[in-house]
Formats: C-alpha cells, sequence, structure tokens
C-alpha cells in the first residue's frame, strides 16, 4: 500500500476546513471562523514591496534574511524588550514556518514536548510531525478569565521534558501568562535543561498595561533555552506576504541557517523590503489596529455575555472571543447547524483541542456593523435551539 508516515497520516485535519468542505464555506454565511485582520496591508508597505519588484529584487538572499531587516528587527526587538541583548534574529517565511524551524532545531523524534492548549492547531501538529510526544496542560475557564494552573504546568516539565510550547498571548482563548508565572516558568525550565518556545504572535495585540505582552524575552539571557517566534502577519496586517522571525541563544544562527537552506533557502526578497517599512514606520498602524480591536472586543464580549447561554471572559489579548455555549458537547455540529441555518461562521471549540470542546471562536477582527449582524444571528439561533440538541 502507498501511504504517508503514519506521524503525518495521523495529523488531525483542520476543522474549519471541515465546515468549508461540507459546503458551509457559501458567500451568504457571515464569517468570523479565520483569524486574520480584516484590512488589507497599509499602502506604504505595500509599496516598498512593489518598489522591490520594480527594481528587480528577484533573486535569493541570504538564508538568515537581507542585513537591512535584520538590523531593522534588532532596533524594534531593543525598543521592545529589556532583555533582548546578543541573541541572533533570523528572517523566515512567516510564524508557521519559523515554529516548524524551532522544532527542527531542537526537537529529536519520541521526545516528550509539554503545551498549553486550548491552542492554535498548528502549533499543536508541528511537534507531532517531527514524532515527538505532545503532553498537554489545560488553562482553566471561569466567566472572569482563563487562567494558569502553574503548579501543574511545572509538574508536566519533568526532568527530560525537552520543550515547552507556550503561545500568549494565546489563540483561542487571549489569555496571556503572567510576568510572575514567566519567571517560575523560566526558573523551572532552567534547572531542568528543558526549552522554551515561545509564539509570541499577538505579542502587540496586547490590550493592558503598555500594549506589549509580557515576553521570555524580557528575561531570558541569551545563552537561555528560549526561542520566540513572531510574525507580521498580525501586527501589521500582513497575513499573505508570509514573512516572519525567529531570536534564538546566540551561536545557533549558524545551524537555523542550514535548516532554512533546506525548507524554504529565505524569505522573498521584496517580501523583506516591505517588511522594513513596517518596522520603520508601522507604530501608527498598530496604535490604530489595537485601538479598533479593543472596541471591537468590548462590544463583542458584552454581547455575547447577554445572550442566554453563552459565557466569555475578557480576552487580554488577541483578536479573538473564545466563548463557552450551555450544553454544546460536540462543537463542530454546533458550528456546522450555526453555519447551515443561521449563516454565522465561527470556528469550533474542538479545532483547539479536546480541551476547547464546549466552547466557540470568533475572530472579533471586523467593523461593528458585521459584528453586529453577527451577533443578531447568533442570538436568533440560540433562541431557536431546541434543548438537549449537541
Ligand atoms: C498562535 C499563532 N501563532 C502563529 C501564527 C502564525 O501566523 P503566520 O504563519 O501567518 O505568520 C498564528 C496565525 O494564526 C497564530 O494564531
Amino acid at each position: 500500500m502507498i501511504a504517508a508516515r503514519p506521524a503525518v497520516r495521523s495529523l488531525a485535519a483542520s476543522k474549519i476546513r471541515e465546515l468549508f468542505n461540507a459546503g458551509m464555506g457559501r458567500a451568504d454565511i457571515l464569517a468570523f471562523w479565520v483569524g486574520e485582520p480584516d484590512e488589507p496591508t497599509p499602502e506604504f508597505i505595500r509599496k516598498a514591496g512593489m518598489d522591490s519588484i520594480a527594481a528587480g529584487e528577484t533573486f535569493y538572499t541570504h538564508n538568515l534574511g537581507i542585513p537591512e531587516i535584520r538590523e531593522a528587527l534588532g532596533v524594534y526587538l531593543k525598543g521592545l524588550h529589556a532583555g533582548f541583548r546578543s541573541q541572533e534574529v533570523v528572517v523566515t517565511s512567516a510564524g508557521v514556518n519559523a515554529l516548524m524551524l524551532a522544532t527542527q532545531l531542537v526537537v529529536d523524534p519520541g521526545e516528550r514536548v509539554v503545551e498549553v492548549v486550548p491552542l492554535w492547531p498548528n502549533l499543536q501538529e508541528i511537534p507531532r510531525i517531527l514524532g515527538a510526544q505532545v503532553e498537554t496542560v489545560a488553562l482553566e475557564f471561569s466567566p472572569s478569565g482563563w487562567f494558569l494552573n502553574l503548579e501543574k504546568l511545572l509538574e508536566a516539565l519533568t526532568p527530560g521534558t525537552r520543550a515547552l510550547y507556550l503561545n500568549s498571548p494565546n489563540n483561542p482563548t487571549g489569555w496571556t501568562v503572567s510576568r510572575a508565572e514567566q519567571k517560575a516558568i523560566l526558573e523551572h525550565c532552567r534547572r531542568h535543561g528543558i526549552w522554551i518556545i515561545a509564539d509570541d504572535a499577538y505579542e502587540r495585540l496586547f490590550y493592558e498595561g503598555n500594549g506589549i505582552a509580557p515576553s521570555f524575552l524580557d528575561l531570558a539571557d541569551a545563552q537561555d533555552r528560549v526561542i520566540s517566534a513572531n510574525t507580521f502577519s498580525k501586527t501589521w496586517l500582513m497575513p499573505g506576504w508570509r514573512l516572519g522571525w525567529l531570536v534564538v541563544p546566540a551561536g545557533l544562527g549558524a545551524d537555523l541557517g542550514k535548516l532554512i537552506e533546506y525548507n524554504t533557502s529565505c524569505a522573498p526578497v521584496f517580501v523583506q523590503r516591505a517588511g522594513i517599512a513596517a518596522l520603520n514606520q508601522g507604530e501608527p498602524v498598530i496604535a490604530r489596529t489595537v485601538a479598533r480591536f479593543r472596541k471591537a472586543r468590548d462590544f463583542l464580549v458584552r454581547e455575547l455575555n447577554s445572550i442566554d447561554g453563552l459565557s466569555a471572559a475578557l480576552p487580554t489579548g488577541t483578536m479573538y472571543a473564545f466563548f463557552r455555549v450551555r450544553g454544546v458537547t460536540d462543537s463542530l455540529e454546533f458550528c456546522k447547524q450555526l453555519a447551515r441555518d443561521a449563516g454565522l461562521g465561527l470556528a469550533p471549540g474542538s479545532a483547539f483541542g479536546a480541551e476547547g470542546e464546549g466552547f466557540a471562536r470568533w475572530c472579533f477582527a471586523a467593523s461593528e456593523e458585521r459584528l453586529a449582524e453577527g451577533v443578531r444571528r447568533l442570538r436568533n439561533a440560540m433562541v431557536r435551539r431546541p434543548q438537549g440538541t449537541p
């Protein structure tokens, strides 16, 4: 029999994709299931990319990225994180590629890794593709917020565990790790030689304090086993460009360069040029986006909690509301029904692991008008919903 490797065959297929494939990608569905901003990339960033193409910049670059973008990233990261010093910054083909490269860099087949869940499905499957054993520690829900049981997490991080994957602010829950929790985690991982792979994709979509989520890069030394993966997709409204970066301990750049060579060789040069424009002139874009998303978040969470049977905690970061639906035991079926009967597209909680069952995710990167219409559809669907349905 011709077949892919067992590790690949056993990967979970995307549940959101399953909604689509079931014919539910209809144009009349008001869709909030995809996690991307609702605006195109700002003009000045697009122009930087177009100028580069016009100038004939269509060749390979250095594996680790062109010097100008690595310098710009260094300046950006120093401005953001006091602890960022002599770690190496490497350009990748977006966040998902950064996370795959980080995993290829430090995780061997059969090794045990721990993830805090519910979690973006890609990050759950990446270590599995490489044959790692994935253990999970679940965040706990209460209507006032999501909580990490720190003791449980530290217990799960046994000696011999290779890596902790921590996405904060977290997709889908909007939970953000606190500074005190980070210190305890770093201390523990240092003691046992465990890598921390921090997925910082939403660090600038954070609605508290100075708007920058607590980062392990504020605490780590250049020789700590800490890797930060990041992306231009959310912060600068660039999901289609496929540009991201990794921060790795000093000295690992050369090995990472080999992996990049054999994966993608380099990020496209004109995309890197667009990234430089985003880094150098993008702060007003971020400020505007965060203000807009904060308003959308406040509106949506208030409305969701006003619907009988729904319970949503206020997310401290990201662009998602992850809310509990009373009585739902099959969130995929619930979301299929919503799409089919109410014309509303939400992502099933079970797409983010078994721990997300009973919840649904709503991406609030949308106008208030669209959100209000979505809420109206959901409210009607909940009123019509017979008792005892999944
Ligand atoms: C938690 C998380 N990490 C990383 C990414 C990476 O996105 P991209 O591959 O577009 O950079 C995403 C995108 O949805 C995400 O939700």
